[in-house]
This record gives structure tokens, sequence and C-alpha cells, in this order.
């Protein structure tokens, strides 16, 4: 008989998201007559905006006449969108457009990135954290055993209230550092000079900070820095991933980008310098057959004015859900971060665990959140609101969350 994966039978029984489908499914089916109001996965509920939409009717045009019709891509990604990418993201960035590698999502890219390290690296990762970034390295045999809720080869960096849940530098050596800002779960963002100091410490250790910068749109703050490459070194030691997903309501649409410079070099089993994007270029090229036409002219669309128009009433509707949601958790004596230059509030729920305050929250208020705990230890005692829902749910949620007994 083929023998299974052994790495892959050291993951947790299943994936966060999809356990609280099935609570909330399991749920509904035991009362049919309740409405839920769904506040967990960071699930976009606003339309593609008009220039996205039009951009790709007119691409599926092109394709409906033989002398436009394209097949294959290129699987980096076509130029235009490239161009428009490095001109808007990352202007006075030093990042030029073949450092730009499009995707179908950031979700898989920050999963499939670890394979152009080496088995047995040591990775980092903040606690809690975005699940993908753990279960992705224990599938590559990364983890070590697993001891309650950790893996014991995983270096863990705590992000608590008593530290504003931005960790401390790592005090052991280690290889990859996944760093994510603004913060999934906690909304937290990192200032300029906080994110210099992982950057000095990724060149002085000769780590790698694979930098997930899925929300960086939700940031107002001028301050905040919003990508890692404005900080000086960050290129020949951090890899930057951007999604199309919440900022222009592409979560089922697809399309995100990584940006692995040219500067930035692994070692091979010498210590001879091997250039990571060779790498994943070699792996994009073996793996992946670009994302298609249609949906890459739709998210170079976003960079027009009108799209950038259109995203940014998106950006502001999500946000103003937010405040609604961090004034109505604070009028309810708790504490809570994020929901500022994020979509998300993370709220400590002092006395209960955290899936307990998920069932509380579910059977009296019919809200569901995402239970703190899911995203690891420290995200115990915290659940987490998703500012990503329509306005009329957020209304109603507000008043229901008036009734709940905490
Ligand atoms: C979340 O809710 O954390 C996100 O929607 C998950 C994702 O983007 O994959």
């Amino acid at each position: 008989m083929a023998r299974a994966n052994p790495h892959f039978l050291n993951l947790k029984s299943s994936y966060l998201f999809v356990d609280i489908a099935q609570r909330v499914a399991a749920y509904q089916k035991a009362h049919p007559e309740r409405s839920i109001i769904k506040m967990g996965i960071g699930d976009v509920t606003e339309p593609l905006p008009a220039a996205c939409r039009e951009a790709m009717k007119a691409a599926i045009d092109e394709l409906g006449s033989k002398a436009t019709f394209r097949g294959y891509g290129p699987s980096e990604g076509y130029g235009f969108l490239r161009d428009a990418i490095v001109e808007n993201d990352f202007a006075n960035c030093g990042i030029s457009s073949d450092e730009i590698f499009v995707s179908d999502g950031s979700k898989q890219d920050s999963a499939n990135i670890g394979e152009i390290f080496d088995a047995s690296a040591t990775v980092a990762v903040t606690d809690p954290v975005y699940p993908v970034y753990v279960d992705s390295n224990v599938m590559a045999g990364r983890s070590g055993d697993a001891e309650g809720d950790r893996y014991s080869n995983f270096v863990y960096l705590d992000s608590t209230p008593e530290n504003g849940y931005l960790p401390a530098l790592p005090s052991e050596p280690v290889d990859i550092i996944y760093l994510c800002f603004p913060n999934n779960p906690t909304g937290t963002v990192i200032s300029r000079e906080k994110l210099t100091e992982w950057v000095n410490y990724a060149r002085r250790e000769k780590a790698v900070i694979i930098y997930d910068a899925a929300y960086v749109a939700f940031v107002s703050d001028p301050e905040i820095p919003r990508s890692i490459y404005e900080i000086e070194g960050a290129h020949e030691c951090a890899i930057e991933m951007r999604s199309f997903s919440k900022i222009a309501g592409f979560t089922g649409v697809r399309c995100a980008y990584t940006v692995i410079p040219k500067a930035l070099k692994l070692a091979d089993a010498e210590g001879n310098e091997i250039s990571a994007h060779q790498l994943w270029n070699r792996r994009h090229g073996t793996k992946f057959n670009g994302t298609s036409y249609p949906v890459q002219a739709a998210a170079a669309a976003v960079y027009s004015p009108e799209g950038q128009a259109q995203v940014k009433e998106l950006v502001s509707f999500y946000m103003e859900n937010a405040r609604l949601l961090r004034e109505a958790v604070t009028a309810l004596g708790l504490s809570c971060v994020g929901g500022e230059n994020a979509p998300y509030v993370w709220i400590q729920v002092p006395g209960k665990s955290s899936w307990d305050f998920f069932d509380n929250l579910l059977n009296n208020a019919g809200i569901v959140c995402t239970p703190g705990a899911g995203f690891g230890t420290c995200g115990e005692g915290h659940i987490r609101l998703s500012a990503f829902n329509s306005r009329e749910n957020v209304i109603e949620a507000v008043e229901r969350l008036k009734t709940v007994e905490l």
C-alpha cells in the first residue's frame, strides 16, 4: 500500500475556518429559524468594482475573437500588470517589474514559498498567527512533534496585550520569519522603527522575512510603512506578498502577487549564494501556468483612476464597519485592538476561553466570530471580529452585541 506523507499526519485535524464553518452549519441545522451574522472568516461582501468588471468583460471578449485570442500567458504574470504594480505599489522602493510574480492568491503563495528553503530550516511564527504559515511548514516536515498547541521545532514569537501584540525579536537562531502587517488576526500595524529592527535582525542573522502585506490597503496612518522595501536593506532579506482579495473584492476571483528581489540570496550546502528569485522563478515555471488573463486584466484595472477611486470607497466602507464594531465592543467594556488600520478587531474576553465565547456569541446573539485560540496559544482569551460585511449586518450585529452577557 502506498505510504501517506507522514508530515500530514502531524497536522491538527482540520483547518480553522473549515472547523468554524462546520460548527456554524451544525448550529444552523439545529436552529433553522435563527438568522446568523458571519463575522468569522474575513470574506468580502461588496461587489467587484465596476472598473474591474469592465476590464474583465473586455478581456473575455478579446478571448472570443481569433485576432486577439491568447493561450498560455507568462507564468510569472503579464507585463501590463507587473508594470502597474511596480508603478503604483512600489514607487521609490527600488523594485523592478521582473521581481513581481503574479499568482492566484496569497494564501497559496505564503504556503508554497517554503518550497525554496531547505527542509531543515528553522521557522519562526508569531503567536497568534495566520494558520497557513504553520500548517504549510508542518506539511513540509519542519515542525517536529506537536506538543499541545505548539510544535517542537518552531520558534513562537508571542504577541500579547503586554507587548501591544508586537512580538520581540527571536532569542534563538531562525532561518525563516513570517511577519504579517497589518496583522491577521490582531489588526495591529508596525512602525517604521520596529520594522527596521526586524530588517536589521534578518540581515545580521541571515534570516529571510516572509512579509505578508495582504491588508496594507486598510492602513490610513501616513507614518506606517506600506512596504517592507521602504526599509533600507530589506531587498536582501525580505519577500513581500500582497493580494487583490480584500482591497478589490477578489476573494473569489483570485489574484495576488509575491515580490522577490534579485538581491535576496539563500545558501547551498557549501555556503555558496543562491538567488531566491531564480528558485521561485523555476518553481513558478514548473508548477504554475499563470493567473487567467481576464483576472489579470481586472487586477490591472484596480490601478486605473476609476479603479483607484472605487477601491478607495470599498476600503472606507469596510473601515466604517470596523469603527462601528470597535465602538460596540468598547461600549461593552471590552479591550480591543485593530480596526483602525486593519479590517479585523481583536478583542480580549477575560474570564472565558475563546471557544466558550464563540459559543456564547453564536447561541445568544447569532454572531459568528473567530476564536482567538484557533490562531495559537496566545490567541486564547481573545476573539476576532471581521469588518467584511454588509452595513445592514454590522448595524444588526452592533444591536445584538448590546444583549450579550459577558
Ligand atoms: C481570514 O479570515 O483570516 C482570511 O480571510 C483568511 C484568508 O485570507 O485566507
